[in-house]
């Protein structure tokens, strides 16, 4: 007899339905699964048949054959696993194969029956909501990741035998899953153990951190070792602004792929910050290989990625930067097909200006030779400093900043001002796919940077003064837009784009 069972796969982040089809035929004892499966399916046979002999069921000792369908995309890991047994029990007429409708089946198996938690499972239900399906049965692990999808039903369950009893016996096994309010949860988490108001002095460079996080800005701090770069990094997700929504379920999805996702809460209330280490993988770094996983820049999608001395990360990893940079996603080539992940992020880089360190400082001499200088900045190319709307030099604090009792203002007090800003942003980019100055397309550019005369005038300087390109131009008047929003200003002033220009002079000084 034949049966099909509906299932759900992933390509990136993107999802496509699977059809589950099982053969029971007379002959030969035999499993074969065909449809452009990888070792973990293949391996699924074993733990299929385990698990239904041990969950009180009967496996049938005579020919199955299990089809995926599409044969001609591509299926990962042991998702699958649930499906194919149900369509045994189902072809075995075990059960009433009338009861299951368009249900999507997603777990993973163990040898006992146990159904184990699996990756994915909120761009699964994102994905299969667009195309229509409204019934899931998923595992009990997974029961939080469900809770945030409003308007399908789904259930979660602990073990194949508890699913084929309440189908069997109408026994209700099954846990309908409940949905949880994401607001709530974020005011019980959004603790911090660190506070910008611990770095001493460093105004300036505070200033252009408070810049980046209200209008999703890229920094690059340049200073001597010691200066507090890494520590004024360190402290940046303290004053970003709160994650909307749809960009915590942007930033979840991704983490689901990973399997990096806390399952007790199901959704990640935090902006993301990533530090990969200079001697991660490129792999991990930007995603793709056999298993087809986000990198770390993906990760960092709606959050921030920190590269602290960024000249030691790898020239193709920087470069590979550009992409993702520009578009927000990275396109990973694989042996069969394209992933693409989202990848907007803000980046934080820091760096000494030399190998010693102490090139442009005020207090200490640099031993380095003009070659050596030039070889370590040049690790950082055009293209890429051209990506990057800030870059403050961070000196070395002065003792009397550092022993200063007066109080410096606290996150608590940065964050404010940051969220209103982005309030500004959200409502200008209401009904669009973005939610920051620092996204906005060639026209948004347009209608929403307009300069005055005296801008203008100002522009045009350092236009042709600091040999601007028709990218770092665009940048400009984005931050402007973002020192507009902070001041609370409809047009942007004079002042507004002085301000952000004067954050592009620094590569003039160090590079050229
Ligand atoms: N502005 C500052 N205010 C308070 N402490 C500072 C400051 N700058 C540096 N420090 C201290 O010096 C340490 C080293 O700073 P760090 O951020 O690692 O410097 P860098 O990354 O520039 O080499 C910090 O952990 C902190 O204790
Ligand atoms: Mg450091």
């Amino acid at each position: 007899m034949l049966s099909k069972v509906l299932s759900y796969g992933l390509n990136g982040i993107e999802g496509f339905v699977v059809t589950v089809e099982v053969d029971i035929s007379s002959g030969l004892p035999k499993f074969d699964i065909v449809g452009l499966g990888d070792t973990a399916i293949k391996e699924s046979k074993e733990r299929v048949k385990s698990a239904i002999k041990n969950s009180g069921l009967e496996y049938p000792m005579t020919n199955i054959t299990c089809n995926l369908a599409p044969a001609d995309r591509k299926k990962e890991g042991a998702l699958y696993d649930l499906g194919i047994a149900m369509a045994i029990l189902f072809a075995t007429n075990q059960i009433d194969y009338k009861k299951i409708d368009d249900t999507i089946f997603l777990g993973e198996l163990s040898l006992n029956g146990d159904i184990k938690k699996v990756n994915g499972v909120l761009p699964i239900l994102i994905s299969a909501k667009e195309k229509g399906y409204k019934k899931f049965i998923i595992p009990d692990d997974n029961y939080f990741e469900a809770s945030f999808i409003s308007g399908i039903t789904v259930y979660t369950v602990k073990s194949l035998e508890a699913l084929a009893n309440s189908y069997k016996n109408g026994d209700n096994f099954l846990k309908l899953v409940q949905p949880s309010n994401y607001e709530q949860l974020k005011k019980k988490n959004s603790q911090f153990s660190i506070d910008i108001k611990n770095v001493k002095g460093q105004q300036s460079a505070k200033r252009a951190l408070e810049i980046a996080a209200a209008g999703g800005h890229n920094v690059l701090m340049i200073g001597p070792p010691g200066s507090g770069k890494t520590m004024l990094a360190k402290c940046f997700p303290t004053i970003l602004p709160d994650m909307t929504f749809n960009e915590a379920l942007e930033v979840t999805k991704i983490h689901s792929v990973a399997g990096e996702l806390d399952l007790k809460d199901g959704i990640i209330l935090n902006r993301p910050f990533r530090t990969p280490h200079h001697t991660a993988s490129t792999v991990s770094l930007v995603g793709g290989g056999t298993n087809s996983k986000p990198g770390e820049i993906s990760l960092a999608h709606n959050g921030v990625l920190f590269l602290d001395e960024m000249p030691e990360y790898s020239r193709h990893f920087i470069e590979t930067l550009r992409q993702p940079l520009e578009d927000g996603q990275i396109t990973v080539a694989r042996a069969h097909q394209t992933v693409t992940y989202p990848s907007s992020f803000i980046l934080i880089a820091s760096m000494n200006p030399c190998p010693c360190g102490n090139y442009g400082s005020k207090k200490n001499e640099c031993r380095c030779t003009p070659a050596q200088i030039h070889k370590y900045l040049s690790k950082l190319s055009g293209p890429i400093m051209d990506r990057i709307d800030l870059h403050i030099e961070v000196d070395n604090v002065t003792y009397d900043d550092l022993n200063s009792v007066e109080n410096c203002e606290s996150s608590a007090q940065v964050k404010a001002r940051v969220n209103k800003a982005r309030e500004l942003q959200l409502n200008r980019f209401k009904g669009t796919k973005i939610y920051s100055n620092s996204k906005m397309n060639v026209l948004q550019t347009k209608k929403y940077c307009a300069l005055d005369d005296e801008s203008k005038k100002i522009m045009q300087l350092a236009f042709d003064n600091l040999n601007l390109s028709a990218r770092a131009h665009d940048r400009i008047l984005k931050v402007a837009r973002t020192i507009a929003d902070l001041d609370g200003e409809q047009n942007i002033l004079p002042k507004h784009i002085a301000e952000a220009i004067q954050y592009r002079s620094l590569d003039r000084k160090y590079w050229v």
